[in-house]
């Protein structure tokens, strides 16, 4: 079977397309995220970025395509199982429980995880190693979601993601809203992440944020892949500068 993942990728899609009533979100999309990478998808606002997230993580269902995590189809495998099968998920909009205070959230993430189920004192502590590794402060882990600041929001989200134990962890856009400094060190906690054997899919749209970090970068650009390669080829490639670094300039 490792033989098999080397070839074709720990995960991939085959020809994804999705549309929303007339709109085509996904056409035709391929991708393959291959073990022990951190590939970036890039991609200007309405690109697809967010939908092929979710067609991933079983939260929409593609009109067509199939989606292969570890060589097993999952394309209708909702993110609960995928879950125990090693992918989680963090969203655009840290959507959470406001009334959880940050522990119990991880907590969450480590009872629901692939590899076992944890006591309530396991649980703990197991999310109190997780908020230490993401860097979340000293002392906050008892105060309620609703009363953490941006940043402390994004590493409870990280820490609830990999109380999962994900064998591949799917980020949507984690530095959007952060200050450049914060943006400095969400990247350099998905290299961390990565670097302690979880492979990354990172969504961002902002290009430059993505090339530093990425081993490869696949670009959608109104549902359609453009390019997919490594950072300096992608930069460099016609499509790419025409459609998206083009728009990015003009506005
Ligand atoms: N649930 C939905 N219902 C209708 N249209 C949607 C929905 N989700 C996304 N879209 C549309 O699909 C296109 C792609 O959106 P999205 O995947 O969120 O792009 P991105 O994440 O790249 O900004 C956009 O035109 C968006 O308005
Ligand atoms: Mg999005």
């Amino acid at each position: 079977m490792l033989a098999y993942y080397r070839v074709t990728g720990m995960l991939e899609t085959n020809g994804v397309s999705k549309r929303f009533g007339g709109l085509v979100a996904l056409q035709d999309v391929d991708i393959q995220v291959r073990e022990g990478e951190i590939l970036g998808l890039v991609g200007p606002n309405g690109a697809g970025k967010t939908t092929l997230l979710n067609v991933i993580a079983g939260l929409y269902r593609p009109d067509r395509g199939t989606v292969r995590f570890m060589g097993e189809d999952v394309t209708r495998m909702g993110l609960d199982r995928l879950c125990r099968l090693g992918v989680a998920k963090t969203f655009q909009h840290p959507q959470s429980f406001p009334g959880m205070t940050a522990a119990e959230s991880v907590m969450v993430g480590a009872c629901f995880g692939n590899h076992h189920t944890p006591s309530r004192a396991e649980a703990r502590d197991e999310a109190a190693e997780w908020l230490e590794f993401v860097g979340f402060p000293d002392g906050k882990a008892d105060r309620l979601l609703a009363h953490l600041n941006l940043m402390e929001l994004k590493r409870t989200q990280l820490a609830r993601a990999l109380a999962c134990r994900p064998r591949l962890l799917l980020l949507d856009e984690l530095t959007t809203g952060l200050n450049p400094a914060e943006s400095v060190e969400a990247i350099s906690l998905i290299r961390k992440i990565r670097d302690q054997g979880t492979t990354v899919l990172l969504i961002e749209h902002v290009l430059r944020v993505i090339t530093g970090v990425s081993d490869r970068v696949v670009v959608l650009d109104k549902g359609e892949k453009i390019a997919d390669g490594a950072p300096a080829e992608v930069l460099a490639s016609p499509r790419v500068i025409e459609s998206y670094l083009g728009r990015a300039a003009a506005s």
